[in-house]
């Protein structure tokens, strides 16, 4: 089985067999409706789970999921990441929980709380902004905590990108003009792309591009992309999307850095690229076209004529 494969195995059966490691502390309460519904996850298969990877959303306190909350209203632990994580998020977390903001903190102190919590029969919020699968910095705890033989799991959040298009009111996906979203970032010098992952090379695919970590270099990325987009190609940077000072900058890959430049934003900001955020005339889509008819809106038999 090679390596990946592998690791997803045991983890599956670290959630998945009870008593393998660590003691369940306490079931994780839950609404009664989803409870009702199957969609709760019964108690048993949350046995052996002590970290919980919780995806906070973009910001506001209201975009956390509602399992997400509730994992943070109920562990005794909680590590979030301050830099993009605000602190009302995690307000809600017990009393008396050892709540650790994570920003200043190495990766070998992270895991070292973690494992402090497994050993005390503690369970862990671990917070990170937006959906924790981008940008996240989880493969590499879970990698530790695989070793370690600590069990986890992960509860997807709000990313970043969804709620800037939200700010913008606009939908990234417009038939006819662009079906695809590209969620990248440009190179650091700590953390270059990978071969084929530049920037000029996504573009050629004319997608909706949602570029992340990349506010610093927006005059670059705008040159980028202008031969390849046009230089009228609607583009825009949301600032802090969902938060109470959120800002929107508007316009073209002409004129955007331009616009950007004064605020001298140097974080938590998203530029979007793409002919979606001002196109006006567009296809609509074949789903709710009258003439269109599928599974759930099957063709009316024409009735029989009576007699
Ligand atoms: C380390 S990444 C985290 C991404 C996050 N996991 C997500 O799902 O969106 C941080 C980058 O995400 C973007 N970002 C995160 N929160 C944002 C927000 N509220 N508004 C705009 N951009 C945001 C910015 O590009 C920022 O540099």
């Amino acid at each position: 089985m090679p390596e990946q494969g592998a690791d997803r195995e045991r983890r599956r059966r670290f959630t998945k067999t009870p008593g393998s490691s660590g003691r369940r502390r306490f079931p994780i309460p839950c609404a009664a409706p989803a409870k009702q519904s199957g969609f709760v996850r019964p108690f048993p298969e949350w046995r052996v789970v002590t970290v919980h990877f919780i995806g906070a959303g973009p910001g506001d306190p209201e975009l956390i999921t509602v399992r997400g909350r509730r994992l943070i209203e109920a562990c005794r632990v909680v590590l979030y990441a301050g830099s993009l994580v605000p602190r009302e998020v995690i307000a809600c977390a017990p009393e008396g929980a050892r709540v650790l903001d994570t920003a200043p903190m190495t990766l070998d102190e992270i895991v070292d709380e973690m494992r402090a919590a497994h050993a005390a029969g503690k369970d862990v919020a671990r917070v990170h902004s937006g959906d924790p699968s981008l940008y996240g910095a989880i493969g590499e705890q879970m990698r530790r905590l695989d070793a370690l033989g600590i069990a986890y799991d992960v509860t997807p959040g709000v990313p970043a990108f969804a709620a800037a298009a939200a700010a913008l009111e606009r939908e990234l996906t417009l038939p006819g003009v662009s079906q695809t979203v590209i969620l990248t970032r440009t190179s650091t010098r700590s953390s270059p792309m990978p071969d084929g992952e530049e920037l000029a090379g996504l573009a050629r695919t004319g997608a909706t591009l949602a570029i992340h970590l990349s506010i610093r270099s927006i005059g670059a990325v705008c040159e980028t992309l202008a031969p390849l987009y046009g230089a009228d190609c609607p583009a825009a940077v949301v600032h802090r999307a969902s938060w109470p000072d959120e800002r929107i900058l508007t316009g073209t890959l002409a004129d955007l850095a331009k616009k950007v430049r004064p605020l001298r934003l140097r974080r938590t900001a998203l530029i979007l690229v793409g002919r979606v955020l001002a196109a006006e005339t567009f296809d609509e889509s074949a789903l709710y076209d009258a003439a269109h008819h599928h599974l759930l809106r099957p063709r009316k038999k024409k009735r029989q004529a009576a007699g």
